[in-house]
């Protein structure tokens, strides 16, 4: 807890963003199914997240399954779609109680869920949306492409419509217009297992980010190590296109 404090004196990136990356390869290691990697990772959200929570994270986004996950082998994509379900219990008592005032809320394409997984995220959604304290944000069928995408058909049914003005599109209505309209840019990206890409994750959210890397594989990525990404967060200097005070 010792360390826990002192990184709560310097500033605290508001939204972090990780990219839950290397379940497969900790597995592996261990020779153990992929699954068990998922299974394992899975698990270690909900711990991450809780500790994010303690240490005061304002928003903290996942990426869980992307657009482009589908294409895995079908046994994957049905262990990975039935994990919210195995997990429901553990997953509720940690967020939809009265202890943890965490909101949670999912990104990305809802059409392609199977029913019971999108009746289990809307419950979710709807059972915690009262809570202030910290923001969830799953991004589950999440790609940057289609959410950029579907922004601007919508904006442009809004100009067919006569609901706005080409000269009035800026940067807000584009914002507006995105899975995470209530969320402010992200501050710190995370992502674990040695990767070095996006992945076609929060193209738009990250633009001014902080990003931070590890080898370390999201199964065993611990708040030991969230701690160390916060630390080297706080060590950066943020410039936003402007001079050094
Ligand atoms: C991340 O782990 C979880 C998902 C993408 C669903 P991976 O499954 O990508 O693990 P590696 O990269 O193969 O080790
Ligand atoms: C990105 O990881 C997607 C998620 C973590 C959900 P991948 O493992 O799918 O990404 P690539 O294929 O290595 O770029
Ligand atoms: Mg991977």
């Amino acid at each position: 807890m010792r360390k826990q404090q002192k990184i709560m004196k310097k500033a605290l990136p508001k939204h972090v963003a990780i990219i839950l990356d290397g379940n497969g390869r900790w597995a592996k290691r261990r020779g153990l199914p992929r699954s068990m990697g998922h299974y394992h990772g899975a698990s270690n959200l909900k711990n991450i997240t809780i500790f994010a929570y303690e240490v005061g994270i304002q928003v903290l986004s996942v990426y869980a399954f992307s657009t482009e996950n589908w294409a895995r082998p079908q046994e994957e994509v049905e262990y990975l779609m039935g994990l919210p379900k195995t997990l429901e219990q553990q997953f509720k008592d940690a967020f939809d109680n009265k202890d943890y005032a965490i909101r949670v809320m999912f990104s990305g394409r809802r059409d392609r869920l199977p029913k019971d997984v999108l009746e289990l995220m809307e419950s979710l959604e709807e059972n915690t949306k009262h809570h202030t304290q910290m923001i969830l944000n799953v991004c589950v069928d999440y790609g940057s492409y289609t959410e950029l995408t579907e922004a601007t058909r919508q904006i442009c049914q809004q100009v067919k419509n006569h609901e706005i003005e080409i000269e009035n599109i800026d940067e807000h209505t584009i914002q507006q217009h995105l899975y995470t309209k209530e969320l402010p840019p992200v501050d710190l990206l995370i992502r674990t297992s040695g990767e070095q890409r996006l992945s076609n994750f929060l193209l738009w959210q990250v633009a001014y980010a902080e990003f931070y890397f590890t080898k370390k594989h999201w199964p065993a990525f611990k708040e030991k190590q969230f701690i160390q990404a916060i630390k080297n967060y706080q060590s950066r200097q943020r410039k936003f296109g402007g001079l050094k005070e």
